[in-house]
Formats: structure tokens, sequence, C-alpha cells
């Protein structure tokens, strides 16, 4: 897209630089973190390093990486997932680093434990349950026992250690991922924690155990270091889900996380365009800027306007690379996370930034399979 007189917003504007704290990143486009299982033992290698490294090269100005696991042992259900704990994974990671910041980028990883999407029984700790605030899964099964206090202390511990070690060999900040399902997320979310102790109850007691893991990762990185997270009304298997179902509740949610110490929300959604809430045309993202005045990402089908695959309501509602500066310029958000664009071509966002786009490579499932 051209920038001509009739268009106020240009593409150029998700090239401009953005400062949180201290940090400035040299472009307004994320690299949405995308799980891909291509560290054995948990271990990211070179191969890891060069494929983060031609994102940051190519106009992503913040790579968020792939889930990074805590140090728990039912934490993940794929040992080829990378740790953010040992020396081994650490000193890999340590690599990714230096390469994206070699290239001029910036990067967080983001901070998982899976808890009861990982199935009882899966590897590389077979032997160790999986843990959920009420041991339900997303269905609302009960597979195991909820959670011990102790559990929970431990467990907080283990994110406040990722976060520190990030810190430590050189990540920008950290992103926790309280999106989706994910252990953070079932202690949000209704149907999957029952708890009637200080844990369980109202929104904000649900929110409880989110706001001290934000308050410890926060005591072991400091006041200036950047710390976002990751929250998504959907789950996995549920698309209509919802934590909040007005912008009060919302609020509520947002402002113990702020007061915890959270400076960048990450707003999941398939669609970046969709209304969050009837009566408004915000966006998830549009509503938490308001809300809080922090920085928030949004996210969703960025760049998958002219695919295939995607035809359909998406294909034909999609409002382009024109709605997304428009929404950008117009201030509803200040970054925009880029997810399997990205992974079709890692040259995505310096195509779209010189106007290449007969160049574009499309995504397919493919794409997936492989670490270009
Ligand atoms: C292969 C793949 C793996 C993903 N893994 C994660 C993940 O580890 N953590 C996460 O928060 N989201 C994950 N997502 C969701 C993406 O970050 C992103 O939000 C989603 O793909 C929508 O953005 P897009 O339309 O630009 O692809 C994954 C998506 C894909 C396609």
């Amino acid at each position: 897209m051209s920038h001509t007189q009739d268009n106020k917003y240009s593409a150029q504007d998700l090239f401009q630089p953005y400062t949180i704290k201290h940090l400035t990143l040299p472009t307004r486009i994320v690299m949405s973190p995308m799980a891909r299982a291509f560290s054995p033992d948990g271990v990211p290698g070179p191969d890891v390093a060069a494929y983060y490294r031609r994102r940051a090269e190519n106009g992503v100005g913040l790579v968020i990486t792939e889930g990074a696991i805590i140090n728990h042992p039912a934490a993940t259900s794929e040992p080829r997932l990378p740790k953010l704990y040992g020396e081994a994974a650490l000193n890999g990671w340590a690599e990714v680093v230096r390469q994206v910041h070699e290239a001029g980028g910036k990067i967080f990883p983001q901070i998982v434990h899976m808890g009861m999407i990982r199935a009882n029984g899966s590897q590389p700790n077979p032997e160790a349950p999986s843990i959920g605030p009420s041991g339900l899964d997303l269905e609302g099964n009960q597979i195991n026992a909820p959670m011990t206090a102790e559990e929970i202390a431990g467990v907080i511990q283990a994110y406040a250690d990722a976060a520190l070690h990030a810190k430590e060999i050189g990540f920008d900040g950290i992103e926790l991922h309280g999106a989706h399902g994910f252990l953070i997320d079932q202690f949000f979310w209704e149907k999957t924690n029952r708890r009637t102790d200080r844990y369980g109850g109202d929104l904000l007691n649900r929110a409880r155990f989110a706001v001290e893991v934000v308050q410890a990762v926060r005591a072991a990185v400091g006041p200036e270091y950047p710390v976002a997270m990751r929250l998504s009304q959907w789950k996995m298997g549920d698309y209509q889900a919802k934590l909040a179902d007005s912008p009060e509740q919302l609020e509520l949610l947002l402002n113990a996380l702020v007061e915890a110490g959270v400076d960048i929300f990450h707003c999941s959604t398939r669609r970046f365009w969709e209304p969050e809430f009837a009566g408004s045309a915000f966006s998830f993202a549009g509503w938490v800027k308001k809300l809080t005045g922090k920085t928030t990402i949004t996210v969703g089908s960025v760049g998958m306007d002219n695919d295939p695959a995607e035809a359909g309501a998406e294909a034909e509602e999609h409002p382009g690379l024109e709605g997304l500066v428009e929404r950008l310029g117009l201030g509803e958000f200040d970054l925009v996370a880029v997810g399997r664009a990205l992974l079709g071509d890692p040259a995505w966002a310096a195509k779209i930034r010189d106007g290449r786009l007969s160049e574009l490579q499309p995504f397919t499932p493919e794409a997936v399979g492989t670490l270009n």
C-alpha cells in the first residue's frame, strides 16, 4: 500500500519505532509466539536461532518466542518444546538472543506451563501427574486432584525463576502465557477453576494466581524490565468462551494485573477486527488499551486476507492492511503480532514495508512442519 494524499494512514506506520520503559522496538511488528517443537531435549539449537534471526532481519521489531517451559515436571507434554531452565537450554537461548540482537531485533520468551492441557503420562516426565487449579481438563472432566497450596507456591516460584533466567541471558523482556486455556488461564476461567479457597470464587479471586505470578516475576526482574501478559477470552476447544462478558468485568481483571506489574497486554484474538462487546466496534486490544492505557498488542489473521486456506467469512470480512493501519493510527493498539503469515514467509514484514506484495509467500499448513 502506498502513502497517497487520500490515505491518512500508511503501511509505513507499522515500521515506526516504539518505546516502552528503556526498550525501543525498531518496528511495530511482533512475531506471535508459536510452538514449534524443534528443540531436542528442550534445548534450542542453531536452527532455532537462525529461524528467529531471519524474522528479525526482515522487519520484525519484537520476536516473542514459542512457549518456553518453566521448571516443573508436568509443565509440558512434548520434550521437543524448549525449556527455560538448565544450562544447556539457557546456553541455546543465549545464542538465539545474540543472533536476534545482531540482526537489530528485540526478543521476549513466552513463559509457559500447560496445566491440564497436558495429558497424564506425557513425556518427558510420564510419572508426574498433570496439574491445574481444580484438576479439571478444559471440558470440565475431573482428571486429577486440585493443586495443593504448596504446589501453587512452587509453580509461582518456577515462573519467577524462568523470568530471571531470561533477564540474565539477555532477553529484552518476558511474556507470560495467560491465554488459550493454559495454566494461568485455567485459574482465570470458572469452568476449570472450582476452588473455594483464595484462588477461586469470583473473577478477582480467580485472578489471584496470575497476580501472584506477576508479583513474583516483578520482584525477580526489578521495576524496569518489561513484563507482558498474553490474555484471551477464547480457550483451546472453545472459541466462544468469555472470561469477561462486559467492559466492567474486563476492567476489574486488568486493574489487578496492572497493579501487580504488567506493562504490556498481548490481546489474543483470532481476527483483529472483530468487536469484543456489543455496542462498540472496539476490538479486544482496543478495549484493553482504553481501560488500562498500557501498551497493547493486537493479533489475529493479519496478512491472511489473500490466503486460499482462509476462504469464507474470514476472507470476505477481512479489512486488509488498510484496516489494520487505520486502527493503529487511531490508537486502538500499539503493536501488531503476526503468526501464520510469518511462518509462511520469513520476510513477510520486509515485503510489506517495501511494497513487494507480489513476492509474498502464502502460509500453508506444511509450514508448521518445517523451520524455514
Ligand atoms: C503452529 C502454531 C503454534 C502456536 N503456538 C502458540 C504458543 O505457543 N503460544 C501462544 O500463545 N500462541 C500460539 N499460537 C497462536 C499464535 O500466536 C497466534 O495468536 C495465532 O496463530 C493467530 O495469529 P495469526 O492469525 O497471525 O496466525 C500458535 C499458532 C500456530 C499457528
